[in-house]
Order: C-alpha cells, then structure tokens, then sequence
C-alpha cells in the first residue's frame, strides 16, 4: 500500500527502534510478534518524516484520534515510525474498498485523478455501512475532524487509501469505527527547498501557497482537480454545518504559540530554521482562514 519505500517491523516492548530488531528478514510475521511499527522513508530532500510526526502531535493537541509517531533512524538513515493501530483482532478497511461497494463503477485502484473521492460518496458510504445512524453521524464527525486536520497542516494527500475505518468480528455483527488518522506526511511544505520557502515569506505568499495545493479529496465528479484542502472545508462547512462546525471548534484550542512550541521540538538536526518557520508561518495562515469560517 502507498507508494514510499518502508517496511514493517515488530517491537517486543511498547516502544522500539528498528536497530534494535535487526532487519526485517530476519523477523517472523510482526503480527506474531509485539507492537508492529512501520518505518517510512522521506523521498529524498524533503522533510516527510518531520511532517508526519508534527502532524500527528498537532493531531494529538486537538483531541483527534491520530496513529501515533516517532522519529526514528535505521542504517543511518532519517524516516518515521507509525505504530500500528490494526491490533487485538481489528483489520483497517480502506476507503476505496468501501467506495467500491457502494458507489457504481468506483475504481478503486485509480491512483491519480480519482474524482469519484467526494465526500459526497463518502458520506454515502458512512450511510451504508453503519447499521445504526449515530454510527454513521460519529464517522462523518470524525472525518470532519480529519479534513479540518488537513486544512490546517496543508495536506495534499487524503487519497482514498489514507483514511478508512477499523472493524472487529463479533459472534454475529461486525464492530467498525473510523480508523484513527494517518499518512500526513505530505503536509507543512515538506516538498520545498529553503530559498522557496524563504521567498515565500518574504513575499507575504504563504497563504496563495495553501491556497494553490491540490488536495486527493474532490468536491465534485465533474471537476477536473480536487480543491485545496483548506476550500474544500469551505465548502464542507457551508454545505454540512452540523459536521463541520464541531470540527472547527477543535481549533479553539490553538494558537500561535502552541504550535511554534511544537515545531521546535523537532530537534536542531532534523529540520532547517526555515522549514520550521514556514511550517509554523503556514499552520498561523491556515488557522487564521479556518477560525474566519466560524466567525
Ligand atoms: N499506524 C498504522 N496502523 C495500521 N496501518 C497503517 C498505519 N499507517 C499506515 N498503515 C497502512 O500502511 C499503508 C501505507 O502507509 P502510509 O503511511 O499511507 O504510507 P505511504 O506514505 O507510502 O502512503 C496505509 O495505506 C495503511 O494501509
Ligand atoms: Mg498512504
């Protein structure tokens, strides 16, 4: 799944590093094994790795369930670990598995320009597969949440296999609910070199910035690219207001200094000065767009 290089590894105690496990081959399935972990690597000369980890904390200071991430090395070089959240019997169901049974003639091994990834056909599916409607409402709440999440860290990839629901078997039912939020790791400028970053700012154009990326969630089957991630909570709030205005309230939480906290706890090594104050300069604009739809 996914298309970055990575590997899963199993870690005995709660929490593990891949040097400590030796390589992969020489592991047995990780799900007889401890806790498994997926490292990933960044594509080079971006900052994948620390997107993905500040997504997850500014994920965590909002009260979103998020997979959890550390900041690991292996063979020397820099990636992320996520711990698996497919655990005690429960399997990750993703979403074009779901789009494909419910919407007709949904391709869900359509890797680009997939249009057919509304919300729209989202919410449909949400309808279908929860036997009880407050099952349906809590998912459509939580994947607010998630592109609310989106919105506010820039991120361009909620494709349809990086979000879905989680599901146990029970003696006669399925229990499903949505799966806690992952893959941010193309978010916060990872892809800029720090010149672009540095002219950006001094140009006051960190919010054209946003405003120009092309999110993997479209508003519309007739579209031809899906909207930025920060229009498409836009339109989400003006059309489902009772979703989307919860999932804002979340927001009232953060400010400014909080999230320039956690940014500079990346350490030193592992991020630019610059990275940084776009990373921070770009969740400021966001924010200040996202809290103005409330208003
Ligand atoms: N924390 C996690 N728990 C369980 N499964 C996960 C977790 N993170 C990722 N996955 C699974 O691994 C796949 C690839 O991971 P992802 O982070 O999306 O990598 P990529 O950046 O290559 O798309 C996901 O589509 C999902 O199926
Ligand atoms: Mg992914």
């Amino acid at each position: 799944m996914g298309s970055k290089q990575k590997f899963w590894y199993s870690s005995p105690e709660q929490q593990g590093s891949p040097e400590q496990q030796g390589s992969p081959e020489q592991q047995g399935s990780p799900e007889q094994q401890g806790r498994s972990w997926l490292f990933k690597y960044p594509q080079p000369n971006t900052g994948e790795h620390w997107a993905e980890k500040i997504a997850a904390e500014i994920a965590g200071l909002l009260r979103i369930p998020h997979a959890k991430v550390e900041l690991a090395e292996f063979q020397g070089k820099r990636g992320s670990v996520t711990e698996s959240f497919a655990r005690g019997g429960r399997e990750l169901i993703h979403g074009n598995q779901m789009l494909a049974r419910v919407i007709h003639g949904y391709d869900p091994g359509r890797k680009f320009h997939q249009s057919s990834h509304t919300l729209a056909n989202i919410w449909q599916v949400m309808g279908r597969v929860f036997a009880e409607s407050e099952g349906a409402r809590r998912a459509k709440l939580r994947i607010s949440e998630y592109l609310v999440l989106d919105a506010l860290i820039g991120n361009t990839d909620r494709h349809h296999e990086n979000w879905g629901l989680l599901r146990r078997r029970l003696k006669d039912r399925w229990k499903g609910f949505v799966a806690p939020t992952f893959d941010h790791a193309s978010s916060l400028g990872r892809e800029l070199r720090d010149e672009r970053r540095d002219g950006l700012m001094a140009e006051n154009r960190v919010g054209d910035y946003a405003e120009r990326g092309r999110g993997a969630l479209y508003w519309s089957e007739d579209e031809q690219r899906g909207p930025s991630p920060l229009e498409l909570v836009r339109r989400a709030f003006h059309e489902h207001p009772s979703f989307f205005r919860p999932a804002l309230a979340k927001l009232e939480k953060l400010d400014n200094y909080t999230v320039a906290e956690l940014v500079d706890r990346v350490p030193t090594e592992w991020m630019s000065p610059s990275a940084r104050r776009f990373a921070m300069a770009l969740m400021g604009s966001n924010l200040e767009r996202l809290q103005e739809l409330c208003r």
